[in-house]
């Protein structure tokens, strides 16, 4: 049985080992982070995603997947690490380079070796082809096989998007793309596409970077309709009736780990100037801090006031508090002397945040609905209504019926 090493149990790392465990391989998931590598060691998880428990556990008992903070002698080397954006905007490609030296002491010959982690075109071959020949002078596609294979799951579906999704792999020659894709076929019920590295890698960015230039897109519609006084959300409804328009909604911001990232990595390494991706996510970047000033601008006749933001996650029904512009604005609102307070029922371990819905709405002046999780709709408004000081709800999403909400004495606020 072919033993696979995959390092980073994350978002990414962990549900693929998983998958692989379950489908035929022999897995060994590395981790650096103590905390995940305890609860994993003890048969839980770390992240909230649904079905992961499933496949987690079934691996676990079967005794297919171990976990550790050393690499070990294997066949298949993933690196599936963060690829954060340091504070010049670049690609931090420290976690990768470190996963690269620490496998480049086990590879031998014919070890096919997978980068999953998203990053700027040329880093497969430059930065980790690299660190492993000069650690072992082995030429890749040669002596041994190297492979881009980037992930386009979301978040909140990764196990079903994972087995269903098409995939574009890249290889350094068209052998190492191949063995790839037959590690991939184990699971994946997509199509799979081969392609190089290079294009492997851009591909990933240009999805991220397509899905911001078009949230930014709606974002200065919602900022131009304001001006006309026009309910962006409708327009935007009826312009998606077009056959060929697909409009992506406005919102307070772009967060998590990929889309307010990615685009940055494409422009990395050019010397173009002035680019529509550049402006694209300085508009996104802007939203947090427009929706703070709406914020001040709705409690100005206020005395103390208190926010109560609804969500804190960077999009709905998800844990995931990575990059999430609710970050800048609760900072952003307390340097202003508002009182903030935050719910969130899917996500743990966050500052400000309140586990209890009531404490957080008590004698509140405005409630921010920053994003829509399913979970809000349970509670009630007239609930709401009843534990707010002055009934004002701000919202970002379009979650809430408007007329409903002005039918209990609130006055409502959209993007
Ligand atoms: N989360 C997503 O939805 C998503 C989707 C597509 C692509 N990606 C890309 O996949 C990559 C991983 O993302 P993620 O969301 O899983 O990140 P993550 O932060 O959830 O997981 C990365 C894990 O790697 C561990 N790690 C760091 N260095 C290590 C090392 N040297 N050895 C072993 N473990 C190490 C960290 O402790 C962490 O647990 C990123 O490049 C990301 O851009 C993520």
């Amino acid at each position: 049985m072919e033993k696979i090493c995959i390092l980073g149990m994350g978002y990414i790392g962990m549900p693929t080992a998983c998958m692989l465990a379950n489908n035929g391989y022999e897995v060994l998931g590395v981790e650096v982070n103590d905390k995940i590598i305890d609860k994993l060691n003890s048969g839980e998880l770390h992240i909230n995603e649904p079905d992961l428990d499933k496949i987690f556990l079934k691996a676990y008992k079967n005794k297919k997947i171990r976990i550790s903070t050393k690499v070990e002698k294997s066949d298949v080397y993933i690196i599936a690490v963060q690829t954060p954006l340091n504070i010049q905007k670049k690609a931090d490609l420290n976690y990768v380079m470190n996963a690269a030296n620490m496998i480049k002491d086990f590879i031998h010959k014919g070890n096919l070796i997978i980068l999953e982690s998203t990053c700027p075109p040329g880093t497969t071959r430059d930065i980790v082809g690299n660190i492993i020949e000069r650690g072992t002078l082995f030429k890749a596609g040669i002596d041994y096989f190297l492979s881009f294979c980037p992930e386009r799951v979301l978040p909140g579906n990764i196990v079903y998007e994972l087995v269903n999704n098409d995939r574009i792999i890249g290889g350094i020659n068209k052998e190492s793309a191949e063995r790839a894709a037959k590690i991939y076929k184990s699971f994946v019920k997509g199509k799979i596409y081969l392609t190089s590295l290079e294009v492997a890698e851009f591909v990933k960015l240009a999805e991220n970077t397509f899905r911001d230039v078009n949230v930014a897109f709606s974002n200065e519609l919602a900022l131009i309709c304001e001006e006309y006084k026009i309910n962006v959300w409708e327009v935007i409804r009826f312009a998606n009736m077009h056959p060929r328009v697909n409009i992506l909604n406005p919102g307070p911001g772009v967060g998590g780990h990929c889309i307010p990232v990615d685009p940055w990595f494409i422009l990395e390494n050019i010397d173009i100037k002035d680019t529509l991706i550049e402006k694209c996510r300085n508009i996104n970047d802007s939203m947090p801090l427009k929706i703070v000033m709406r914020t001040v601008y709705i409690l100005k006749d206020y005395k103390n006031p208190k926010v109560t933001i609804f969500g804190l996650s960077y999009k709905e029904n998800v844990d995931d508090t990575r990059e999430s512009p609710a970050f800048i604005i609760i900072n952003e609102l307390t340097e202003k002397g508002i009182n903030v307070s935050a719910y969130d029922p899917m996500v743990v371990n966050f500052e400000y945040l309140l586990s209890d819905m009531e404490e957080a709405l008590r004698d509140s002046d405005l409630l921010l609905l920053f994003v829509g999780h399913h979970k809000f709709k349970e509670i009630s408004l007239e609930k709401i209504a009843e534990l707010m000081r002055n009934k004002n709800i701000f919202d970002t999403r379009n979650f809430y019926d408007k007329s409903c909400v002005e039918k209990l004495g609130f006055k409502y606020y959209l993007i």
